[in-house]
């Protein structure tokens, strides 16, 4: 399989790669068919009256396509408010690593519904429940709400 050298980069050379300790949202997704988990963590910090993604990072068990869409993601949220990082889609995180083969999409929707989980979770930290029933709903692999699982994100 072909991929494009900053698919690879980012593998070789992953950013932001382990947890953020006291972070404000933590979201974990595994896809049911290949296996592969990511798990997202968020800081937010107000700023200007807008809730602002101030880090973020990963730890992703999978394939290659999975750290690298991982590592893009965590990029890509850094700075943004919590409304434009939930109008990132896999095709925005795949297309900032220049694109990836078709048979690989799968990997970067792991991404996004990560990121959809990890602010659903900061979101249910702040007692906004029915956003985070819509994130699940919107969630593009998990018809299965145990699938969005937040279980054990308290966990080092
Ligand atoms: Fe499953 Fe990449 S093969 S996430």
């Amino acid at each position: 399989m072909e991929y494009n050298p900053k698919v690879v980069e980012h593998f070789l050379n992953p950013r932001n790669v382990g947890e953020i300790p006291d972070a404000d949202g933590v979201g974990t997704v595994g896809h049911p068919g290949c296996g592969d988990i990511v798990r997202i963590y968020i800081k937010v910090e107000a700023l200007n009256g807008h809730q602002v993604i101030s880090n973020a990072s990963f730890k992703t068990f999978g394939c290659t396509t999975a750290i690298a869409t991982s590592s893009i993601a965590t990029e890509l949220i850094q700075g943004k408010t919590i409304e434009e990082a939930l109008a990132i889609k896999n095709e925005d995180v795949a297309k900032a690593l220049g694109g990836l083969p078709a048979i690989k999409m799968h990997c970067s929707v792991l991404a996004e519904d990560a990121l959809r989980a990890a602010i659903a979770d900061y979101k249910k930290k702040s007692g906004q429940t029915e956003f985070m029933q819509e994130v699940m709903r919107q969630s593009k692999l998990h018809e299965d709400q145990e699938l969005l699982s937040r279980k054990g994100n308290s966990k080092k």
